[in-house]
């Protein structure tokens, strides 16, 4: 018996990294997956996976949404998984970047909601499953200025949406995965001054030593997908990590290979969240000071 069994599931991004595993893993779980991806020959590659059936689908077309949507009369999970990463600072982020990245990250899943939600509502309950990342409201990370508003701006609704629903038995939440080895990180390691080095520096700032995987992160959105999830003491508005220790209380560096000229400069510490920088003004503080860390 699968953990899904007999669960009609949708997700965006079934063409590679994170949302192709995931489709995968839910299959795998007995679930009936439409699996949706802008790129038509990404999918080919889930052709005679059992359980899978592959659409073309650009999330930030509202009338192909509503139409692919609109066909399926079930649906029992919906994982918004496709997201863009643009690299740089506010300064580098040009206004076209900024209305794409919002549009794709984020109004993406305005659109997918606003169809399934009534179908949830009609068939007594679902889950909702939101993409977010450790680079939004959980850490600043450097270069990832529009990225992590974007991924805050899905912390946000999630939480809003969970609140809205969750007496119609519908659950919302979100994952953060830390740094997720897929085909789209090693394009950006590969568009750094030296991509050796950097995937060295990308790796050892995870401080279990290594990056964490597609099917990893897939066990989590199984997790919420399921019913395991209804009877755990989380059900909705949670917001869960795959992070590999970035929450330790351990500073880290990184170095400014893996940045470029934006890096960070050299000594930059890439603290854990809440870890706060100590300003050295204060550093001369005593350990009785009564200052909020
Ligand atoms: N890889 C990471 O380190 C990491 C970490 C945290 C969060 N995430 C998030 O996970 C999600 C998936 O990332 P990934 O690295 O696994 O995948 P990826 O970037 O390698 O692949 C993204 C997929 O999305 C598809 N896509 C792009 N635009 C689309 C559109 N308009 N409509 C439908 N599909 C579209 C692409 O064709 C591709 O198959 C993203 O939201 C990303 O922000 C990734």
């Amino acid at each position: 018996m699968g953990r899904l069994d007999g669960k009609v599931v949708v997700l965006s991004a079934a063409g590679q990294g994170i949302g192709r595993a995931s489709a995968v893993a839910m299959a795998k779980e007995g679930a009936k997956v439409y699996a949706t991806d802008i790129n038509g020959e990404l999918l080919k590659t889930l052709n005679g996976v059992q359980g899978i059936e592959t659409h073309v689908l650009d999330v930030t077309k509202t009338d192909d949404v509503k139409a692919f949507l609109s066909k399926i009369d079930r649906i029992d999970v919906l994982f918004n998984c496709a997201g863009f990463v643009f690299n740089g600072t506010i300064l580098d982020t040009e206004e076209k970047d900024w209305d794409f990245s919002f549009d794709l990250n984020v109004k993406s899943m305005w659109r997918t909601c606003k169809e399934v939600i009534p179908k949830m509502k009609k068939q007594g309950g679902g889950s909702i499953i939101n993409m977010s990342s450790v680079a939004s409201s959980k850490k600043g990370a450097p270069n990832r200025c529009v990225y992590g508003a974007t991924k805050a701006a899905v912390i946000g609704l999630t939480k809003a949406m969970a609140a809205d629903f969750v007496t119609d038995q519908i659950r919302c939440n979100c994952v953060c995965p830390g740094t997720v080895d897929t085909p789209s990180l090693q394009d950006r390691i590969n568009a750094l001054p030296d991509p050796t080095q950097a995937r060295k520096d990308f790796e050892s700032r995870q401080r279990i030593g290594r990056f964490c995987t597609a099917e990893e992160v897939a066990n989590l959105v199984v997790f919420l997908a399921s019913d395991e999830h209804v009877s755990a003491a989380t059900s909705a508005g949670d917001i869960l990590s795959t992070q590999h220790g970035r929450q330790s209380t351990s500073p880290y560096r990184l170095s400014r290979s893996t940045f470029g000229h934006n890096g960070p400069k050299p000594g930059h510490e890439d603290r854990p969240e809440g870890l706060p920088r100590t300003p050295k003004s204060l550093t001369s503080l005593s350990p009785n000071s009564n200052m909020k860390r």
